[in-house]
């Protein structure tokens, strides 16, 4: 990292999510002149309706259900009840505590704050509609990070009553009694689960012929188990046409394999993936265009096809995760203060917050074979952890894959206890070129969850000790 350049220039951001702010305060660090346009509130999606109200619901509903569980060791534990109101409260003081934390660091930049709606009216030109009227700055620079809203289907409006989007279901009013989730992915998984274990009935229904389609199909077939025996149903090849409302009940169609089929819940939730933002924005203004998806198309330097004009976070394109976003605010800000920077995107990690969790970095087995790649795959289970066991979570293993000439890691792809903290060393050694080796030979604490990764990066070369390789497997 180096030091500020002298060189001070006047710098828009257009939006305060991880992409946005992340970069206004990189760039305050730099010494540069910034504004930071937020038309709704700071810390974005990620701060306010996604990342961190979400895993604060996760972690109090896997309390609950770790309660109910707590006789298995001996403990007995009376009149647990959810107060929902509660739960809600507490959820949005962290939210709270954190946006606050995201305006107090802004200030002490000496970044500026404009409340509003920006649009672009010209080459460094952004009018802001404040609650006070328009307002008109001007800048050398202007970084667009608007973000990206819940998409909708047809037939299913988010209406806030009848149908959900995540925002709603980040903040219930009470709890469903049968919710109806369309869309397994990262939202449909982590909320549907969430509901699940805080009491409600759950059914998802997933277009695709498995949940998260496009990640690793062995962690997904134990995540897909584990909702199972949660009592979670999971419909695939599955696709929701519309409903009736009839009283509290909600009447779905579906199209299940080309069949028809009716299931009635009192809650609809449609989390069937997200759009990049930009109404309003006037990006033809200045001829920005965006693809058939709606993303702006970057570099690696994150400049868009406009001289002057920048794009980070879910707005530049997939995946839509917050630290990705991030990273380019930090890559963005440090070419416009004159650094040599770029973006890569082999080492994005992916944490999936199901039950039990998924987490991945790097090249799928297949996605490496494909790209010519002679593999070498090494797996360990958390039923032979001794860690996992004292937490009674033993579901799941570690999957390392790596490369069978130059043994360097690929990727690494986890599910089980913790494994959304454990990627964060696989992501640092697959981004410093390890190799399985180094990984197997790293000195890993006793009794930890991480010594699941040393073995099984021990058992891409047949050597992991605590499961029985046969000799040449
Ligand atoms: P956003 O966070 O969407 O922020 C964009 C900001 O721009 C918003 O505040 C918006 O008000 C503002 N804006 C838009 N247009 C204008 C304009 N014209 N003028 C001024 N301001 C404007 N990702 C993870 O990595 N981990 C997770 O665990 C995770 N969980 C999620 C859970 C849910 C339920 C959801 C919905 C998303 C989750 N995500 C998660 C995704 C993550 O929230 C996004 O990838 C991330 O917020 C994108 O950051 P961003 O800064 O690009 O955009
Ligand atoms: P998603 O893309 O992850 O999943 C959408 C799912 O809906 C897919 O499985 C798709 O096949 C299915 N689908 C699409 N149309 C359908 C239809 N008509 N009927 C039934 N199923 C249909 O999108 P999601 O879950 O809305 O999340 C959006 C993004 O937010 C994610 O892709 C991810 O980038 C981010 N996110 C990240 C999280 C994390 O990092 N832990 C958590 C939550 C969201």
């Amino acid at each position: 990292m180096a030091a500020a350049p002298s060189v001070s220039k006047r710098v828009i951001v257009l939006g305060a999510g991880p992409a946005g702010y992340v970069c206004a305060i990189r760039l305050a660090q730099l010494g540069q002149k910034v504004t930071v346009v937020e038309a709704e509130y700071l810390g974005g999606t990620c701060l306010n309706v996604g990342c961190i109200p979400s895993k604060a619901l996760i972690a109090a509903s896997t309390f609950l259900e770790k309660v109910g569980h707590a006789a298995t060791m001996g403990i007995h534990v009376e009149g647990v009840k959810l107060e929902l109101e509660k739960l809600v409260a507490w959820k949005a003081g962290i939210v709270g505590k954190l946006t606050g934390g995201v305006g107090g660091l802004l200030k002490n930049h000496n970044v500026d704050v404009v409340m509003g709606k920006g649009s672009i009216t010209g080459k460094g030109k952004v009018r802001v509609a404040t609650k006070d009227g328009n307002k008109d700055l001007e800048a050398d620079a202007i970084v667009i990070a608007t973000g990206s809203v819940p998409l909708a289907i047809p037939g299913f409006d988010f209406d806030g009553k009848h149908v959900w989007s995540s925002t709603e279901a980040l903040a219930p009013a009470r709890l469903p009694k049968h919710l109806l989730v369309i869309g397994g992915g990262y939202i449909g998984l982590e909320l549907g689960i969430l509901y699940r274990k805080l009491g409600a009935q759950v059914t998802v229904v997933e277009a695709t012929e498995g949940a998260l389609p496009g990640q690793d199909k062995e962690c997904v077939a134990v995540i897909e188990r584990s909702m199972k025996k949660l009592g979670l149903e999971f419909i695939t090849k599955a696709f929701a046409k519309g409903y009736e409302v009839a009283g509290d009940t909600k009447r779905v169609r579906l199209e299940v394999g080309g069949v028809e089929r009716f299931v009635e819940c009192d809650q609809i939730l449609c989390t069937v993936g997200r759009k990049p933002y930009s109404a309003g924005l006037g990006l033809e203004k200045v001829g920005l265009t965006t693809t058939k998806q709606g993303f702006l198309e970057v570099d690696t330097t994150m400049r868009t096809k406009v001289d002057g004009f920048w794009a980070i976070g879910d707005i530049a394109g997939q995946p839509m995760l917050a630290h990705k976003g991030s990273k380019e605010g930090l890559v963005a800000a440090a070419v416009i203060a004159g650094q040599k920077e770029e973006y890569d995107s082999r080492c994005v990690p992916a944490v999936i917050f199901t039950a039990p969790e998924m987490a991945s970095v790097g090249l799928l087995e297949e996605q490496a074979t494909a790209k010519g790649h002679k593999v070498k795959v090494g797996k360990f289970p958390f039923a032979a952890s001794g860690r996992a066991m004292s937490l009674m979570e033993t579901d799941g293993f570690v999957k390392v894959v790596a490369d069978a000439d130059t043994d360097e890691l690929l990727g690494v792809h986890m599910v089980g206890p913790e494994v959304t903290e454990l990627i964060a060393e696989a992501t640092l050694a697959i981004e410093m070129h390890a190799t399985s080796e180094d990984l197997a030979r790293t000195i890993h604490a006793h009794p930890t969850l991480p010594e699941a990764l040393m073995e099984a990066a021990e058992a891409v070369h047949g050597m992991a000790v605590h499961i029985f390789q046969k000799p040449g497997k």
